[in-house]
């Protein structure tokens, strides 16, 4: 499933009416190079989730969390060694819970250790135009996908 966004303001929107529909338990690998961007990304989560503290990318942190109506568990695994890294951050204790969504920034370097999550592409193309594009890895695409998908084409706010 693919999406255009042509600004900042329209990543973290797709985000967050994403987030609006979130259960909890979820895990998305965000993928993308440098300021692509999957920061942005998780500042629209956090709105969806009615997070009010402010997110910035974790890089020096590799996990910071914060609590909304879902807890929001950031990680950044930039500087992670290898994939098995993930597990030094306690990350077992978090990932998939109940009453938790992860976000995953350069995903792609823990993907091999997670069986079920959602890969979330941000691809530019051009200046403030980025192609996002959502993928499921190990199960169905959720019904609560494909209405967030149709929500955020319909111009909802
Ligand atoms: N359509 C868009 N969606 C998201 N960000 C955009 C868009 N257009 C321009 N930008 C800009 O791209 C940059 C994205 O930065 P961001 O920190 O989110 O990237 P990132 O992928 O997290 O990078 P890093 O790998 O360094 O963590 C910001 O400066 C943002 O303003
Ligand atoms: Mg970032």
């Amino acid at each position: 499933m693919r999406l255009v966004s042509r600004s900042p303001g329209e990543t973290r929107r797709a985000a967050r009416i994403l987030a609006r529909r979130l259960a909890g338990g979820e895990i998305l690998s965000l993928v993308g190079d440098l300021a692509a961007g999957k920061t942005v990304f998780v500042q629209g989560l956090a709105e969806g989730l009615d997070i009010r503290e402010r997110i910035t990318s974790p890089t020096f942190v590799i996990h910071r969390f914060h609590e909304g109506r879902l807890t929001l568990d950031h990680i950044d695994a930039y500087r992670l060694a290898g994939p098995e890294d993930i597990e030094a951050i306690g990350a077992w204790e978090f990932l998939g819970a109940a009453g938790r969504v992860a976000a995953i920034e350069w995903g792609d370097r823990v993907e091999p250790m997670l069986d079920r999550f959602y890969r979330i592409r941000i691809e530019p193309a051009g200046p403030e135009t980025r192609t996002l594009s959502l993928e499921t890895i190990g199960g169905d695409v959720p019904p609560a996908f494909i209405e967030a998908l149709a929500e955020i084409a319909a111009g909802h706010p």
